[in-house]
């Protein structure tokens, strides 16, 4: 314990020395970015996700734990918490990240089953995520940073699909009444919300959509032409992992119920009108 703490002192960098964080939906794309990250910065991470090979091979890279948790069924969530507390005392940080996307169509031909299915995972598995977070960091009694992973669909319309748009909309919403009941712990709750990660959820969609096949590379290529006001920069799942390293750490002490847009500008400004920043002739 002494040797960590003077190696945390020594290597600035490690900015989540001993903290023990859980991260849903971490066994690829952005979940497994961060939970990389999180280890380098001398978190102890469990991986909780549905992938069992992948999220394994990866937990024993990071000298981290994998547990196989479905998030829509609220025992598995309530048991990665528990793996958690077993292997090292404490959580300290939990992401909610686990969620899939949807092709549901027109608002008119929307399948309630289909819908179900969604909020099953991506709304249900946050609650059940904040619910069991709170309750060990309570128990805990030294606050601790819950993040969730939203998405810039619940920012602006017309980007993702409906039932995708509501689940990450009423996310925020909870983010929201949960730091508002949990501040009174020192416990924060916010959520990040990407945009556009060229991630193996994203590369499906476009596929189906645009019926193409298509490289993760030339996906990002194709974003960052298209929807970022960084010209030619499309989104990694490291940017997002940065943006979660930072709520995670101790450096964002002051920062509860707070949206943290990774768009790259998107949301909140169009270029298309750019002309205008010329100089008159
Ligand atoms: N890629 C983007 O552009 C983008 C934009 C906005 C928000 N997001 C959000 O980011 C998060 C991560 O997505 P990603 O882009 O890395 O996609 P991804 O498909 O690569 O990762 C999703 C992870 O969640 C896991 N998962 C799915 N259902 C699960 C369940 N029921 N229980 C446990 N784990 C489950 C998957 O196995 C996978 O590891 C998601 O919540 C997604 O909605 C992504």
């Amino acid at each position: 314990m002494e040797l960590q703490k003077q190696e945390a002192q020594q290597s600035p960098s490690k900015r989540l020395m001993d903290k023990v964080a859980v991260i849903t939906g971490g066994a690829r794309g952005i979940g497994a970015a961060t939970a990389k990250l999180f280890a380098e910065n001398g978190a102890h991470v469990v991986i909780a996700d549905v992938l069992d090979d992948l999220g394994a091979s990866l937990a024993e890279s990071i000298v981290g734990r994998f547990i196989h948790c479905d998030v829509s069924k609220e025992e598995d969530v309530e048991s990665a918490i528990n793996l958690a507390l077993s292997w090292k005392g404490h959580v300290d940080i939990m992401l909610n990240n686990a969620g899939i996307g949807a092709i549901d169509g027109s608002i008119t031909s929307l399948d309630m089953e289909h819908v179900k299915h969604l909020l099953s995972i991506n709304l249900n598995g946050t609650i059940h995520g904040i619910k069991h977070a709170a309750r060990a960091m309570i128990k805990g009694q030294k606050g601790g940073s819950i993040i969730c992973t939203s998405s810039a669909a619940a920012i602006m319309g017309g980007l993702a699909s409906h039932a995708y748009t509501m689940s990450k909309a009423a996310m925020d919403g909870l983010v929201r009444s949960a730091a508002c009941e949990l501040g009174v712990h020192l416990i924060r709750v916010n959520s990040i919300s990407p945009h556009g990660v060229a991630s193996d959820m994203l590369l499906s969609a476009f596929k189906r959509f645009e019926k193409v096949d298509i490289t993760l590379e030339e996906l990002k290529g194709h974003i960052g032409k298209r929807a970022s006001l960084l010209q030619g920069k499309g989104a990694t799942a490291e940017d997002v992992a940065h943006a979660a390293l930072f709520l995670a750490s101790d450096e964002s002490s002051f920062i509860t119920a707070h949206t943290f847009p990774i768009d790259g500008g998107y949301t909140s400004a169009v270029s298309h009108m750019s002309f205008i920043y010329q100089d008159p002739k």
